[in-house]
C-alpha cells in the first residue's frame, strides 16, 4: 500500500465498493441543481476574491484581484524615454507566443507568403499545449455533426458564448483533424485506422481524438517541426512587453524583453498575432495549478493597455481533478480522459457523489462541497484534502491493459511515488486550469485593434464562461491558423506608421486619475515565487509611479 494508514483506511472502502459501483448509474444533475451547485460552491461565486477594474475598456467590470493587480499597474517601459528609432527585428508578421496556436499561425502566415517571426518567452513549445494530455474535439464520425458540437460547447459555456465563435470552432474542426494526420500527428486508432474517440465532460458523442494521453505534446511536436523544416525563425526567451501602436492606432509591433541580456528589443512588424496562453500561474483564489511556468497572462495586460477589450474574464476553469497526493505534484493535471475511460469520484467512504461527466465547473463544485460542506474529503498527512479518483475501474470495465495503453503518462507520474494506478486510486482536487475569457475577437481572429490579432486561451468568447474538454487544443488551431491567414493578408496591404508608445502614457495617465498609487509593474513575465526584495532585481524591471 502506497499511502499513509491515515489514507489507508479509505482506501479499503473504495475497494470494497468498487463492485457495486460497476453496476451502478448516477444520475445527472438537473439544470437546477446545477445552478445551485455552482452557486454555492464554485470559486467563481467568492465575490470578495474579485473586484471591478478601474481603467481600460473594461473598468467597472469584476476580474480576479490577482489579474487586476496586473492590469492595474505601471509598464516596465517608460514611454517618454524609451528610444523607439532603434529597430532590432523587421518582420511582415510577428507572432507573439510559441506555443500551438502561435506555431499554427506561423504556419499558414508563411504559407500565405508573408515574412514571419516568432518571439517566445521560454523555449519554442513550451507552453500550455504540451501539458494538453486528453485529446482534442472534432465531429467527424457518422453518429456526430458539428451542430452537435456546436450544441455541446454552448451548454458547457452557459450559452452565452459567442456564437459565431462556435460555429467557427465546430466547422474547422474535422479539417484541423486532417491537417494535423497530414503533418504527421500520430492519433490513436484501431487496427483498421478508424480514428479511437471518447467521451469528455459535457459532450454528447465521443468526439476526443487523443495520442494516448500526451496528445497536446505530439501535436506540438509535429507543428514545430514542420515550422523548422519550414525556415520559420522564432526568437527563444524573448517574452514581448509591450504592443507598438502607430498614429492610426493600427499595432505595428512590439518590445521585447531579453532575458538573458536584459536587454528591451524592437521590433517593427506590419502585423502581430497575440498567442500568449492564460493566466494559469496567477494562482487565483490560492488554487495549485496545472499551468505551464510560463502563463502570466501577458498577453492580456499589453492587449488590455493597448485598448483591447476583454470577455468573461470574471470566469476561471478549475479541473475537477488536480493532484491532491503526493505533495511534489500537487495541482498537476489528471486528464479528465481518466474518467471519459470510465473511473469513478468518490469520497473517503467510497460513496460517488457527482456523475463524473458533467461539465468542469459543476464536477469542481461537487468535490470542493464534498471535502467542505459534507466532510468527506480524505485528508493527507500534510493536511490536503481531496477526493478519490477510481482508476483502476477502467481495467475493470474496458479489459486489462486498458490503463497502461490509454494512460502512460498518467501511469508513469505516479509510478514515480509508488503508485501503481492501475491498482490503486488516486487522490484530486480541483487546480486552476484555464482562462474561460479573454480578448475579445472576431472569427478571422481580429480584435478592436486594427492589425493586431488573437488566438488561443489569451482570446475570449469560444468558451463562454466554462470551457468543454478538448476544445482548447481545438480552439488554439481553429483560430491559430485563422489568425496567421488574416495576419497575412493585413501585413499584405498595411503601410507603416511611426511607431509610440502613447498608449501606455495614456494608461498611466489613467491610473494615476483613477488613484492607484502602486510600484506594481506588468507583465509578470514569470510567476512570482520569490521574497519581495528579490523580485524587482531578478526580473531587471524598475518600478514606476
Ligand atoms: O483533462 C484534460 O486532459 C484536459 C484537457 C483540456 O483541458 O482540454
Amino acid at each position: 500500500m502506497p499511502y499513509p494508514e491515515v489514507m489507508a483506511e479509505s482506501v479499503k472502502k473504495v475497494e470494497a465498493t468498487r463492485e457495486r459501483r460497476l453496476r451502478e448509474t448516477f444520475p445527472r444533475l438537473t439544470p437546477q441543481e446545477k445552478k445551485a451547485l455552482l452557486e454555492s460552491y464554485h470559486p467563481d461565486y467568492r465575490s470578495e476574491t474579485f473586484r471591478p477594474l478601474a481603467v481600460g475598456p473594461n473598468a467597472g467590470q469584476k476580474v480576479p484581484n490577482e489579474l487586476a493587480d496586473l492590469l492595474e499597474a505601471f509598464s516596465r517601459i517608460d514611454p517618454d524615454t524609451f528610444d523607439l528609432s532603434r529597430v532590432d527585428y523587421e518582420t511582415d508578421v510577428l507572432i507573439i507566443g510559441g506555443g500551438g496556436a502561435g506555431t499554427a499561425a506561423a504556419l499558414t502566415a508563411q504559407e500565405a507568403g508573408t515574412r514571419v517571426l516568432i518571439a517566445t518567452k521560454l523555449r519554442w513549445g513550451d507552453a500550455n499545449t504540451i501539458m494538453a494530455q486528453g485529446g482534442i474535439q472534432a465531429a467527424d464520425k457518422p453518429n456526430d455533426s458539428p451542430v452537435r458540437h456546436y450544441l455541446d460547447v454552448m451548454g458547457g459555456g452557459g450559452f452565452v458564448n459567442i456564437p459565431q465563435l462556435v460555429w467557427a470552432l465546430v466547422l474547422d474542426a474535422p479539417l484541423v483533424i486532417r491537417w494535423l494526420e497530414q503533418l504527421g500527428v500520430m492519433f490513436d486508432k484501431e487496427p483498421d485506422g478508424t480514428m479511437i474517440t471518447v467521451h469528455g465532460g459535457g459532450t454528447s458523442r465521443r468526439r476526443m481524438h487523443s495520442c494516448r494521453d500526451y496528445t497536446g505534446m505530439e501535436i506540438m511536436r509535429t507543428l514545430r517541426d514542420e515550422a523548422r523544416n519550414r525556415g520559420i525563425q522564432a526568437l527563444e526567451f524573448r517574452p514581448a512587453v509591450e504592443l507598438l501602436l502607430d498614429d492610426a492606432g493600427n499595432c505595428v509591433g512590439a518590445i521585447l524583453y531579453d532575458l538573458e541580456t536584459e536587454e528591451y528589443l524592437v521590433v517593427r512588424a506590419k502585423s502581430v498575432v497575440l498567442a500568449t496562453g492564460g493566466m494559469g500561474r496567477l494562482h487565483v483564489q490560492g488554487f495549485p495549478t496545472t499551468n505551464h511556468y510560463g502563463a502570466t497572462a501577458d498577453g492580456l495586460v499589453i492587449a488590455y493597455r493597448a485598448g483591447a477589450e476583454m470577455i468573461f474574464m470574471d470566469t476561471v476553469q478549475y479541473h475537477p481533478t488536480g493532484a491532491a497526493f503526493p505533495e511534489q505534484i500537487l495541482g498537476q493535471l489528471v486528464t479528465e480522459k481518466v474518467r471519459g475511460l470510465g473511473a469513478h469520484l468518490v469520497n473517503c467512504d467510497g460513496e460517488r457523489f457527482i456523475y463524473e461527466l458533467e461539465t468542469r465547473d459543476a464536477v469542481s463544485a461537487a468535490i470542493i462541497r464534498e471535502c467542505t460542506t459534507v466532510g468527506k474529503g480524505v485528508v493527507t498527512p500534510t493536511g490536503m484534502v481531496g477526493v478519490w479518483l477510481d482508476s483502476p475501474m477502467i481495467d475493470l470495465l474496458r479489459g486489462e491493459g486498458t490503463i497502461r495503453k490509454a494512460l502512460p503518462a498518467m501511469v508513469r507520474q505516479y509510478e514515480r511515488f509508488g503508485i501503481d494506478i492501475t491498482k490503486e486510486p488516486i487522490l484530486v482536487y480541483p487546480t486552476q486550469h484555464y482562462q474561460n475569457g479573454g480578448i475579445v475577437m472576431k472569427e478571422d481572429s481580429s480584435t478592436s485593434i486594427p492589425g493586431l490579432f488573437v488566438a488561443g486561451e489569451v482570446s475570449g468568447g469560444v468558451h463562454g464562461r466554462n470551457r468543454l474538454m478538448g476544445n482548447s487544443l481545438l480552439d488554439i488551431l481553429v483560430f491559430g491558423r485563422r489568425a496567421g491567414v488574416s495576419a497575412a493578408q493585413w501585413a499584405k496591404a498595411a503601410t507603416l506608421g511611426t511607431p509610440t508608445l502613447r498608449h501606455v502614457k495614456e494608461y498611466h495617465e489613467q491610473l494615476i486619475r483613477a488613484g492607484i498609487n502602486t510600484d506594481r509593474i506588468s507583465p509578470l513575465v514569470l510567476p512570482d515565487y520569490t521574497a519581495p526584495h528579490t523580485r524587482i532585481r531578478r526580473l531587471g524591471g524598475v518600478p514606476v509611479g
